[in-house]
Parts: structure tokens; sequence; C-alpha cells
């Protein structure tokens, strides 16, 4: 066999499959609306970019130490103080290619083969096939639309098991919008404690909250709390920084330490240039977020409102991000019959609403959850009602 275990055991991702072919559609000449991406559609601010000119023209353009540079530690380290209430040294700090990279190298450094590692669905396609990649063991949590996609401590205590390493938190969570309850992020926080168990607690949302949602950091809650905490983050969604590749992590200095090792034996240094820009990013204006916060927000309402609107889907109002994930399980009942065979799950719907709408959507199967739909509203409002009119229309 040619190819190890490791990587046969890994699936290529479902949404490639989708986006792949509404790229394909464009190329046809075909007007196709995307709600597929993953990213802010707007342009990463000038005063982030004049930054990063300034590091290409200064010379900045060499290897930096293998998990960062210090000036932006210590950005990271003022930004989790003043943002998040909890401090942390320079040693406990990781500066990666994307938040990916960061979750990546914490899972590799934290579990050994046969470790459980509890994920709350739905969940990001990623950390279920970063967890095999280590040859750990997913356990799923269901959270439930009836609960608003809450994570519930007494859900995640009933799962684990002697083997539980690992917890992995994202909220606000990508796909459903759900921001966690701090009550219950406590309680959460005390079973880390009884079982001594990590947690993996991706923020990259963090600065996408809508309503009176309240994100809680449990790094925060106290000195043995953050003992157990690994903060991921980045400047991709905050900033509109996708290409630039900078996330960062923060957590004990061991486990910081065990990812450096392998960060620097893989891929070294993140960007130097980009490295750069980040610390503007982090320490610069910050009123660009909030008018990209705002923009969300207004999309959000109306495409939530015009879901709702169209018969057997039902949809809640996302808490943060910049994604719906509707139910449409009452229409994958029903069964549209499309090509002499009746739809009965959420890929085969995504396909016939590009195919036939040509608007491009993920599944939910792709997130470990049949009977929904993701879309961004990360698309331009012109786009969002031109789409969501297509899709009314064929449903
Ligand atoms: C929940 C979540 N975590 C992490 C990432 C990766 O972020 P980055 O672009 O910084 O690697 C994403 C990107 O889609 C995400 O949705």
């Amino acid at each position: 066999m040619t190819i190890s275990d490791r990587v046969r055991n890994i699936n290529p991702s479902q949404t490639l499959a989708i986006t792949a072919q509404a790229l394909k559609m464009k190329r046809e000449g075909k007007k196709v609306i995307s709600f597929a991406a993953g990213e802010p559609d707007f342009d990463t601010p000038e005063n982030i970019k004049k930054e990063a000119i300034s590091a290409i023209k200064n010379g900045f353009t060499k290897y930096t130490a293998s998990s960062g540079i210090i000036e932006l530690k210590e950005a990271i380290i003022e930004k989790l103080k003043k943002d998040n209430y909890v401090e942390y040294k320079t040693s406990e700090i990781i500066i990666s290619n994307g938040a990916k990279q960061c979750l990546f190298n914490a899972i590799l450094t934290l579990c050994n083969p046969g470790d459980e590692v509890l994920l709350p669905t739905p969940c990001w396609v990623s950390y279920t096939e970063q967890i095999k990649f280590a040859q750990a063991v997913p356990i799923f949590i269901k959270t439930n639309q009836e609960e608003d996609f809450k994570l519930l401590a007494a859900q995640v205590e009933e799962k684990i098991s002697p083997r539980t390493k690992l917890l992995i938190l994202n909220s606000p969570n990508n796909p459903t919008g759900a921001v966690y309850e701090p009550e219950e992020l406590k309680k959460i926080a005390q079973l880390l404690l009884k079982y001594n168990i990590y947690c993996l607690c991706d923020e990259i949302y963090e600065k996408l909250i809508y309503d009176n949602a309240e994100h809680l950091t449990i790094a925060s809650l106290s000195k043995e709390v953050k003992e157990k905490i690994i903060i991921i983050n980045g400047v991709s969604k905050s900033y509109a920084m996708t290409g630039w590749r900078i996330g960062y992590a923060a957590g004990p200095e061991e486990i910081i330490s065990g990812m450096s090792k392998i960060q620097g034996h893989s891929t070294s240094n993140p960007n130097s240039i980009a490295q750069k820009a980040s610390v503007e990013a982090l320490l610069g204006r910050q009123d660009t977020i909030e008018a990209m916060r705002k923009a969300f927000d207004e999309r959000r309402k109306y495409m939530v409102e015009r879901l709702n609107k169209i018969e057997g889907v039902s949809c809640l109002a996302p808490s943060g991000a910049f994604y719906a994930f509707p139910n449409v399980s009452k229409i994958l009942k029903k069964g549209i019959e499309y090509n002499g065979k009746k739809i009965d799950n959420s890929f085969d719907l995504s396909n016939f609403i590009l195919q036939e709408a040509e608007v491009a959507l993920i599944p939910g199967s792709a997130f470990e959850a049949e009977g929904y739909l993701r879309l961004s509203y990360a698309a331009s409002l012109e786009d969002i009602k031109e789409g969501l009119s297509r899709i009314e229309n064929i449903l």
C-alpha cells in the first residue's frame, strides 16, 4: 500500500466538492452566488496593509524565531489581558500559520493513540480529521436546535471516560453560531478539574457576536482552570486576514513548548511580514472591526427572516460568527424528486440547489449534522437577497 494508514483514514473535505463544482460553473459563465465562504468578504483594513508594506521595505523578510516574533507575542499578551482578562508570559504563546495549525500542533502535542477527544457537534470540519490524524478517537456530543445548539455540562460529563484527554470548545460556533452560556462554561470548567481533562478553546469568532450574547474565556476563571486550557485565536476572521495565515495559541508552557517543537520541524515560523501586520491588527485602530460586525449583523437578521419564510425551513438566529444554519429536515422528509431520485440528505439537497438555483452552500453532513444546511452571510446584501429568492423559488 503506497499511502499510509494515517493519511488514508482522513476524509477529504466534503465542502471542497461543492466549492469546486461552483467554481467550475462560474468558469462556464453561470452566475453562481456563493454562500459557501468561510471568510469575510471585506478587504483587510488599510492600516494593517501599510504595516506589511513597511515590513517589506525595511527588509523584514527573513526567518524569525520558529514560534513567532516577541513583538507579536507581546501584542497578543496585551490583547488577552485587555479583552479576555487572562495573563500570559511570552513562553506561553505560539504563533502559527493560522489557527488551524495551532489546533493541529495542540492535538498532536496532547493526544496519544487511543486517547478520546470530546467534540460537541455540529462542529467545524477539520477537528474530526485532525483528531484522527493524531490516532486519537473523536467522541461526539450532540447539541440540539431545541437548546439553541448550546453545550450543557451534563452532556459533557456523560461522555467522560478514563481515556478522555481533551475537550474541544468552539464558541462562537462554526457552523451554528451558538455562543455558549457563561454559567454552563463555569460548570464545564469544574469538570476539567474534576476529571483532569485539557480543553482547546477555539475563540476565532470572538469579535463577531450579536444581540446580548456574552463571550466568556474560561481560562480567566481561575489559575487552576487556566492550567487546563489552550486558547486558540487568530486574526483571520476578526480582521479579514484569512490569506495572511496568522493564528496563535496561549497555554501552559509545557504544552506550548511541545507545539513549538512540532512547528520547528515542520513549517518553522509563520510569515514574517504577516506577523508585523498582525501587530498592527491587534494594537492599532479597532473601529474597522465594529464596522464589519455591524454589516454582518444586518445581513444575519435579513437572512434568518427570509429563511424562516420558506416552507419546511426553520432557522435560529445565530448569536455569533457569520453563518446561518437552517433545519431542512422537513424538506428532506418530503423528498424532492430530482433526476429520478428522491433527495433525502443534505449533500444531495445542496447539490440540487447548486445545479438548479446556482447557489452554493454547505450541507450539514459536513459538520456531523444531517438535516441542516450552512449559509454564510459573509456576502453582499444584494447577493443574499438574490440567492435567497432563487432558493425559495426552487424549494
Ligand atoms: C472554528 C474555526 N476554527 C479555526 C479556523 C481556522 O482559522 P485560520 O484561517 O486562522 O486557520 C476556522 C476557519 O474556518 C474555523 O471556522
